[in-house]
């Protein structure tokens, strides 16, 4: 077991929710955090990167998850910014994205160096990093694209950070942001908030002490005891991280309103993929009260599926929107109508990959490899109808008739989005 400690200023916790913080106090907190992350650099390098020989496949899947199936909402040349980037990120949607320019910033210089030395391997000859504390950003209306995933809940005060997200995004583009779901952070919260009472809340050594000699079988204990064999950097990701805040869906929705955005959809991640948990619907084996959930204003079923799925419910993940976008806003129900109403093909292609060395480094394969990789998990009919000539629709009336509405929503999310790359609209 290491023993490594954190030289960083020990700031007493996260400030109460809505704080505001003074610039001074803003820079001082982004180094904090800065030193955290490079000493502890998360996630660590991916062992696998990809490009697909299409570059217009993964734009058209985003716009797709919007409910563009015109492919229209991510434009060619797209300026995209990573805001705390990490190691891999930023050079994923590089890869994502060949025709962007994706700027990736982050106050982790290792984070930042590691990044650039992958990027270098791969050739990837459109991505900018940047050393920039997001409260340093000066940004106005210069992106199409903003990505910040597992960000702004590191920071005492996530609404300033998102403020300069809305500033530095063009009036159609959009934010993808995760914050830490609430109901998967109780535990972890509460270590952390133990860890920094007892004034040990970087050390590793002693985290890892502590958690292997508890004794009391409660949650935090099963949780932690099946973690601390964990590798250090993820390890200290979780429990030891110096700050953190957690939402519900519907304290996203007061932020993100505090910040001139607005939630325009979830985004289904493939780590929500992993965890099998990525639809906002309660599944309970009753149509009539299915219905009427099913029936709720997008916002009020997140919310309804958030409280009652608890641990279960999915991560806090979603695309946002400016209040005063000109593009009109669409309904989870109107984007399925889109779905049904469109005309798909299978996707197939392959792409050049890129595996990580047990040395360090990445390798590229020999061959490109499919696209996708796999089989759809469900609906696997449905890709085998589609023709490129009837919209689904008319598909689907082929094979028995259109399911149920919240059937096609999941048929929607498992087939046509970037995590679940099976059909593209014509
Ligand atoms: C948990 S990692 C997530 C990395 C990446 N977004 C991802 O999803 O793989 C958090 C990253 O955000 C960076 N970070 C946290 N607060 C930041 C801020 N205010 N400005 C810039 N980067 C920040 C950290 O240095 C760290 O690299």
């Amino acid at each position: 077991m290491s023993h490594s400690t954190v030289p960083a200023p020990r700031p007493a916790g996260p400030a109460p929710r809505g704080a505001r913080a003074t610039p001074a106090e803003h820079v001082e907190h982004e180094r904090a955090i800065g030193d955290f992350y490079s000493e502890f650099p998360y996630p660590w390098h991916v062992t696998r990167l990809a490009r697909a020989d299409d570059p217009t496949l993964h734009p058209a899947l985003v716009s797709q998850e919007l409910g563009d199936f015109t492919g229209g909402r991510m434009p060619p040349g797209a300026r995209i910014w990573v805001p705390g980037c990490g190691v891999n990120q930023a050079l994923i949607m590089a890869l994502r994205f060949p025709s962007a320019t994706v700027v990736g910033s982050d106050v982790s210089e290792e984070s930042l160096r590691m990044c650039g030395a992958a990027a270098e391997q791969v050739g990837a000859s459109n991505l900018v990093l940047r050393d920039e504390g997001i409260t340093q950003a000066s940004y106005r209306e210069e992106f199409d694209y903003i990505a910040c995933t597992g960000v702004i809940h590191h920071c005492p005060n996530p609404g300033t950070l998102l403020e300069r997200l809305g500033a530095a995004l063009k009036p159609s583009g959009v934010v993808e942001l995760m914050v830490y779901n609430t109901f998967h952070r109780r535990e972890i919260t509460a270590f952390q908030e133990a860890m920094r009472l007892i004034g040990r809340d970087q050390d590793l050594w002693y985290a890892k002490r502590l958690a292997a000699a508890f004794r009391t079988d409660n949650l935090l204990t099963r949780q932690i005891q099946a973690e601390v064999e964990d590798p250090d950097v993820q390890f200290a990701d979780t429990w030891l991280n110096p700050y953190e805040q957690t939402y519900t869906v519907a304290d996203l929705d007061g932020l993100a309103g505090r910040a001139g955005l607005e939630l325009e959809a979830p985004c289904v991640s493939a780590v929500a993929r992993s965890l099998e948990s990525f639809m906002w619907e309660v599944p309970v084996a009753d149509d009539r009260i299915r219905r009427q959930f099913h029936a709720l204003d997008d916002l009020t079923r997140w919310r309804v599926s958030n409280l009652l799925l608890m641990d279960r419910s999915p991560l806090v993940w979603f695309y946002l929107r400016r209040a005063d976008s000109p593009i009109p806003a669409t309904t989870e129900a109107e984007r399925d109508e889109r779905f049904l109403d469109a005309v798909m093909t299978r996707v197939s292609g392959t792409e050049r990959v890129w595996l990580l060395e047990r040395a360090g480094g990445y390798r590229p394969l020999d061959r490109p490899a499919d696209l996708p990789a796999g089989r759809p998990a469900e609906f696997q009919e449905v890709v085998d109808a589609v023709d490129g000539r009837r919209p689904v629709r008319e598909v689907l009336e082929g094979l028995g008739g259109v399911p149920r509405p919240w059937t096609v929503r999941r048929m929607r999310t498992m087939l046509t989005t970037p995590t679940f790359p099976h059909l593209r609209a014509v």
